[in-house]
């Protein structure tokens, strides 16, 4: 059974709570459950993993090299600033689809670029908890084309 890393950066452990007219009132509990539950359904296992430290996020990369056939990634704010998470993936050879909860090209013009969707297979934003989903059917289609 192929295994997907569902990896979330800064801050998005506090979803529910967080800014809910941008990110909505679904917490990350229900938002992993959800995925969990569409991957299930999909014949995958997806593991979710959140940290609000660069580091951490780079080491969960590096280690998921040994047993994950992807990656959907929603790298907070890291998303706009971290070279060192964008080498992580070009390191890795991982596949990673990009998500965002909220629209960031339709926000602030510091959101409207992305240092890791130049070396992902794609990116979703703008879809609320439903940019996982959409994330998660991304990612099994590059992983089936793959295999
Ligand atoms: C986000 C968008 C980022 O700009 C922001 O820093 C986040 C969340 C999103 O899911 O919409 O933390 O990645």
């Amino acid at each position: 059974m192929n295994t997907i890393l569902l990896l979330h950066g800064p801050n998005l452990n506090l979803l529910g709570t967080r800014e809910p007219h941008v990110y909505g009132s679904t917490t990350l509990v229900d938002i992993n459950a959800k995925v969990i539950t569409m991957g299930k359904e999909r014949g995958v296992e997806v593991v979710p993993f959140q940290s609000n430290h660069e580091g951490a996020l780079i080491d969960k990369l590096h280690e998921a090299r040994s047993w994950a056939a992807g990656v959907v990634f929603n790298p907070g704010a890291y998303t706009h600033t971290s070279i060192a998470l964008r080498d992580a993936i070009t390191s890795t050879g991982l596949p990673v689809v990009e998500v965002h909860l909220s629209n960031i090209h339709a926000r602030e013009e510091f959101r409207h670029k992305s240092m890791l969707a130049p070396v992902c297979v794609g990116q979703i934003s703008g879809f609320g908890w439903r940019s996982y989903l959409l994330g998660l059917e991304a990612i099994l289609g590059v992983i089936e084309v793959k295999s």
